[in-house]
């Protein structure tokens, strides 16, 4: 298995682009579903969730193409466009051997209820940050008359007669089941409204996509939707958003070696709560062009507490590499994850490094040290090791990050976008 050898200390500097969204990318490939027509989506970030998602939507009857965008290296193999089209729906199962390598697989299910009626997808079962269940997006799907039977591992949802509009009330926020549910509607008859429906960025541009196709959606970015559904869409073209996580990590990075890092592409709008974490934490962030320029070329770093929470609030996929950063600011900082209940896997890791970190509950306090020493670690899941390299870039000596497979699922050419600002790193292929 590849690892990823860093040699830390050096400042980065230079200009990294910012990809599409992984988490947006994910549900709209999905949404290719809902009509028989093509759907193009551009900005596709070329990484493994996004193939396993492919994978899946071709055992479902799609056929999708990557072709090569006008001034794209080809060579590469990175095209940013995807053409889905699913002209019929030829099967209505997600195996369980796609939906445990990668739990996004379950946004198939309200799209697939609401064009065949039926969908059979299996649990996904816990995973490394969490217990993670799918109860939400089942009462939701309920909600609009689907009749649902758990059997053998998998969800039997059944809408014989099609789905009929209904009230969603969320009792929890959920990125996941909004998606399910908002993309089972806008085929139902009737009415739906979705109540404390999640408000992230990746919402609303599915929402967008779906409005081209013709769904009929109102409240975007609020936490009410309220959907009229239609007999049919249509297919469209839609340029999927930045990644907010990506461009917060790059921040990170640029904060953790005291470099200056422009990320073109980004977009400030999307990551307002992470800016101004890191500008309180005395980072510099302005925002620049089509981007954001991050510095702290002259002063130190200092401790800020945060608390993870649904969008607009810190985000818990940054609370990593947060933590990360923390590790070397002076004074303490405390990070309270309020979103998965075992997202503090990187814990130990980073105190291999040489981090003074101590967990109580949802909280973790980290006080900072120094300087951070190499070491060889891994990690469980995509942003714990996103946030070992960012320790490793300010870490003096080597450190080796393995299960470099968890970085590929989410972190397109990271080591070649970091190495192109100065970064000492490098994968090493294991025999
Ligand atoms: C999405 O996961 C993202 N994944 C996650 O990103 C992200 O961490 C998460 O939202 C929160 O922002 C994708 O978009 C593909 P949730 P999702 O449903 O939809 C509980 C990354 O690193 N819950 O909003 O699965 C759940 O256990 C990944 O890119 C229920 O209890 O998250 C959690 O505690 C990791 N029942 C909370 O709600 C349900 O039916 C929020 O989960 C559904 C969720």
């Amino acid at each position: 298995m590849d690892s990823i050898s860093i040699r830390g200390g050096r400042p980065l500097s230079g200009t990294i682009p910012i990809g599409g969204a992984k988490n947006a990318a994910l549900p709209l490939m999905a949404a290719c579903l809902l009509t028989e027509d093509p759907l193009e989506l551009s900005n596709v970030p070329d990484l493994v969730d996004i193939a396993t998602m492919g994978k899946l939507l071709g055992e479902l009857g799609a056929e999708i193409e990557r072709p090569d965008a006008e001034g794209h290296d080809a060579g590469r193999g990175n095209a940013p466009v995807l053409r889905l089209q699913a002209r019929q729906i030829t099967a209505t199962e997600a195996p369980y051997d796609l939906v445990r390598r990668m739990r996004a697989s379950v946004v198939v299910m309200g799209p697939l209820l609401a064009r065949a009626g039926r969908a059979r997808v299996s649990l996904p079962g816990g995973c490394a940050i969490g217990t993670r269940p799918v109860d939400l997006h089942l009462k939701a799907l309920e909600a609009l008359g689907a009749e649902i039977e758990l059997k053998e591992g998998y969800i039997e949802a059944r809408a014989p007669n099609g789905l009929t509009g209904g009230h969603v009330l969320f009792p929890k926020v959920t990125v996941g089941g909004t998606e399910n549910a908002l993309m089972a509607a806008v085929l139902a008859r009737g009415e739906t409204v979705i109540t404390n429906a999640a408000r992230e960025p990746e919402i609303t541009d599915l929402a967008q996509c779906l409005a081209a196709m013709g769904a009929k959606i109102d409240g975007l970015g609020t936490d009410t939707l309220k959907v009229s559904g239609v007999d049919q869409l249509s297919g469209c073209r839609h340029r999927v958003l930045p990644d907010r996580i990506e461009t917060g990590t790059y921040a990170a990075a640029a904060a953790i070696t005291g470099g200056d890092l422009t990320l073109t592409g980004a977009r400030a709008d999307l990551i307002e709560s992470v800016i101004g974490l890191l500008q309180r934490a005395g980072v510099e962030v302005t925002e620049q062009g089509d981007g954001l320029k991050v510095s702290r070329a002259n002063c130190d770093l200092r401790g800020v507490d945060s608390m993870t929470e649904p969008y607009p609030g810190f985000p818990t996929d940054m609370q990593a590499q947060i933590m990360a950063l923390m590790t070397v600011a002076k004074g303490a900082a405390m990070i309270t994850e309020t979103i998965f209940e075992n997202r503090f896997m990187h814990v130990p890791e980073l105190c291999r490094m040489g981090a003074d970190i101590n967990v109580h509950g949802r909280s973790a306090i980290v006080r900072g040290v120094g300087k951070l020493s190499g070491a060889p670690v891994m990690a469980t899941d995509l942003r714990a090791s996103v946030s070992l390299v960012l320790a490793g870039l300010a870490a003096e000596g080597e450190t080796r990050v393995n299960r470099v497979y968890h970085l590929d699922r989410g972190y397109e050419r990271l080591e070649e976008k970091l190495a192109a600002c100065g970064a000492q790193i490098a994968r090493v292929a294991e025999a």
